[in-house]
C-alpha cells in the first residue's frame, strides 16, 4: 500500500514522533509511505517523496516538523483543489496530522470518497473526541516553567506579572500552566474579563500581605467588546491573527491598582523545541493506531485518546465542535484565585 502523510496548521512538538510512528509501523507491514511536503499545500503542488526508516531516524526528540507546514486550504480555490485530487491518485490512503482547520479539509475530501485517516494535533487542546491532543503537554510545562520563574521576580520587585499563553478558542494552556504554576489569576477566552475580579484577586492577596501576583491570560480572552487582534488580515481558513490582550490588561491593571505591572507573552516558544515525554508518547501511539485504521479501511476516522486508551472517533466529529474549557473546571480554578 502507498500511503501519504502531511503535516498541517501551526507546528507543534509530537509532530515528528508521529511521522516516525507512521514510517516505522507502515514499513513492519510492507508499505510504503510518502511524505507530503507543507501540509496541503504539497498535497496541491505535487511535492511529495518517499520516507523510510532510515529518513526519520534521529526525529523523534526534534521539534517541528521535517515534512514542513502550512495553513493552506484546497477548499478555497477550485483549481487547486482539482490538483489535490489529481495528486491524491498517487495515494492508496492519506494520514493528515492537523488541528481543526487541517481535520476539517480531511473531513470534507473523505465526504468526496477520498481515504483519509486523520491525527489530532494541537498545542491548544481543543479538538474534541480525545482527552488530549499531542503538543499541549509540552507547552503546558513550558508555561509552567515560565510562571515559576516569574515568580521570584515579582516578589522582589513587588510587581504584577502578566502572562499571555496561547489558547485561540479555549483556554487548556492557561488553566493547566496556571493551576500548575500557582497563578493567582487565570483569564481565559471563555470567561469574559471582569476587571473586578481581577483587582479583587491582587486586592486579596494584599490583604494577606502579598504584594505580588502573577496573571496568565490567555490570547483569546476578550473584554465584553471581542478579541483583541494584533492584525485583522484573515488566513485561508478565516483566523484573524490574536495578540495584545496582556498588553491591554497590564496597562489596565496599573491604572487600577497602581501596582508596577510587567507583561510577558510567551508566543511561540510554546510550541518550539522537543516534546515532553507524554507527548513523544502520545503521538508515537496516535501515529501506530493511525496506519492500523488505514489497514483495517476505517477512513474518515481521527485516532482519539479515550481514558489512556487508543479509540478512533469521525473527524467529523472532532472538528464539529471545539472542545472547551466548561464552567464547572473553571470554577473549581477559582478557589485558588487571589
Ligand atoms: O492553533 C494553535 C495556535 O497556537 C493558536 O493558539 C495561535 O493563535 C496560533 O496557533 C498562532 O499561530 P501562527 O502564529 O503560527 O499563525
Amino acid at each position: 500500500m502507498k500511503i501519504g502523510i502531511l503535516t498541517g496548521g501551526g507546528d507543534c512538538p509530537g509532530l515528528n514522533p508521529v511521522i516516525r510512528a507512521v514510517v516505522r509501523t507502515a514499513v513492519s507491514l510492507n508499505d510504503e509511505v510518502l511524505g507530503i511536503r507543507n501540509g496541503w499545500k504539497g498535497l496541491v503542488d505535487n511535492e511529495m517523496g518517499p520516507l523510510d526508516a532510515t529518513a526519520v531516524s534521529g526525529i523523534l526528540h526534534r521539534g517541528g516538523t521535517i515534512l514542513g507546514t502550512s495553513r493552506t486550504n484546497p477548499y478555497k480555490n477550485e483549481s487547486a483543489l482539482a490538483k489535490a485530487k489529481a495528486n491524491f491518485k498517487k495515494l492508496d490512503a492519506l494520514i493528515a496530522v492537523g488541528g481543526e482547520d487541517t481535520l476539517g479539509v480531511a473531513a470534507k475530501l473523505f465526504k468526496d470518497g477520498l481515504k483519509v485517516v486523520g491525527v489530532p494535533k494541537t498545542i491548544d487542546n481543543d479538538l474534541s473526541g480525545t482527552d488530549f491532543t499531542f503538543g499541549f503537554d509540552t507547552a503546558v510545562n513550558i508555561a509552567m516553567e515560565a510562571i515559576d520563574r516569574l515568580h521570584s521576580t515579582a516578589e522582589s520587585h513587588r510587581r504584577i506579572m502578566v502572562v499571555e499563553v496561547m489558547g485561540r478558542h479555549a483556554g487548556w494552556i492557561a488553566l493547566h500552566s496556571g493551576i500548575a504554576g500557582g497563578a493567582d489569576l487565570i483569564l481565559i477566552p471563555e470567561v469574559p474579563i471582569k476587571m473586578s475580579e481581577v483587582t479583587d484577586a491582587i486586592k486579596r492577596r494584599t490583604g494577606r500581605g502579598k504584594n505580588f501576583s502573577i496573571i496568565v491570560v490567555a490570547e483569546g480572552a476578550k473584554f465584553e467588546g471581542g478579541e483583541i487582534t494584533l492584525e485583522k488580515k484573515l488566513d485561508d481558513f478565516g483566523h484573524v491573527r490574536l495578540g495584545g490582550i496582556g498588553e491591554l490588561l497590564g496597562k489596565k491593571i496599573e491604572e487600577l491598582t497602581g501596582f508596577e505591572t510587567r507583561v510577558t507573552v510567551l508566543g511561540h516558544i510554546q510550541r518550539g523545541g522537543s516534546a515532553t515525554a507524554f507527548d513523544r508518547m502520545l503521538g508515537t501511539r496516535f501515529g501506530e493506531k493511525a496506519v492500523r485504521l488505514v489497514h483495517e479501511g476505517r477512513f474518515g476516522q481521527m485516532v482519539a485518546l479515550k481514558a489512556n486508551e487508543m479509540v478512533s472517533i469521525p473527524i467529523e466529529t472532532a472538528v464539529g465542535k471545539l472542545k472547551t474549557v466548561d464552567q464547572a473546571f473553571y470554577q473549581m480554578a477559582r478557589t485558588f484565585f487571589g
